[in-house]
């Protein structure tokens, strides 16, 4: 049966300078799926995020959105699909919580103020934070309270695919959980499709409805959580995965 592909990499090339990172990169993700990307540093997990929302150009080869060429899409139009929360905090340090997670919507609602506190509020929920936070800026928050900031803002341009690069990587161990269970969450009651990295490989498993394992560039196995503890192609994945396999 013919796949349906939300993002689609064809024979996908990208050098940097001498170092062919990559070459020939062939995957299908489909929607609503949620892809953790792990493999160890360097092996090209950002690289290949960045490729999806254009900040990264490729050498050669395609990639599609939407059976859509991105080559010949409207990078700005674009990057407003696609939502990209990064680890730590990107929020406009000089503006409140509202004035942040209500930029985008703002754009979108051509200043109908009703509706994007309404879209605002909706986010604040998702995301677990009370609506006293509102008002406050950037540095009166908790690294993880900002965090969740940042994921709201994300989502709140209602973005169909989200990127997130090792997102919950500098907050502490319970509010990583907390953010764990929000975000398996929002995946189940948007639908969205999400790609994900991680070199939490507990976190890798126990979010992800497809694992996919970079090995310099290549990607050596890409299924299912059960099939890859059941199975792993090589010593490589089975080094990566370790204690995550003996455990079960
Ligand atoms: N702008 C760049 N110029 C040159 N080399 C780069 C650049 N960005 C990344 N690299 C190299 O490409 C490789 C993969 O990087 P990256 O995608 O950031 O890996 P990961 O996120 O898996 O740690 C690394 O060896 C890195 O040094
Ligand atoms: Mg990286």
């Amino acid at each position: 049966m013919e796949q349906n592909c939300h993002i689609q990499f064809k024979h996908v090339d990208k050098f940097y300078g001498e170092n062919k990172l990559i070459q020939d990169l062939n995957f299908c993700i489909e929607k609503g799926e949620f892809v953790t990307l792990i493999g160890s540093s360097g092996s090209g997990k950002t690289t290949i995020l960045k490729m999806i929302n254009g900040l990264i150009p490729i050498n050669s080869g395609e990639i599609f959105i939407n059976n859509k060429n991105i080559a010949n899409e409207n990078m700005i139009m674009l990057r407003r699909n696609i939502g990209y929360a990064i680890q730590g905090s990107v929020l406009f340090p000089h503006m409140t919580v509202e004035k942040n997670i209500s930029y985008v919507p703002n754009l979108l609602n051509k200043g109908d103020k009703e509706r994007t506190r309404k879209t605002v509020k909706k986010w604040m929920d998702i995301v677990g934070l009370e609506k006293d936070m509102l008002s406050r800026y950037p540095d009166e928050l908790s690294g993880g309270q900002q965090q969740r900031v940042g994921i709201a803002r994300s989502l709140a341009a209602n973005p169909d695919i989200l990127l997130m690069d090792e997102p919950f990587g500098a907050v502490d161990e319970i509010t990583r959980k907390q953010l764990q269970e929000e975000i398996k969450r929002i995946h189940n009651e948007t639908g969205i499709t999400i790609v994900f990295v991680t070199h939490d490989i507990r976190e890798a498993l126990s979010l992800g409805t497809k694992i996919m394992i970079l090995q310099e560039g290549d990607i050596v196995q890409y299924d299912t959580p059960e099939k890859i503890k059941e199975n792993q192609q090589n010593s490589y994945i089975k080094d990566l995965l370790g204690e995550y396999i003996d455990f079960e």
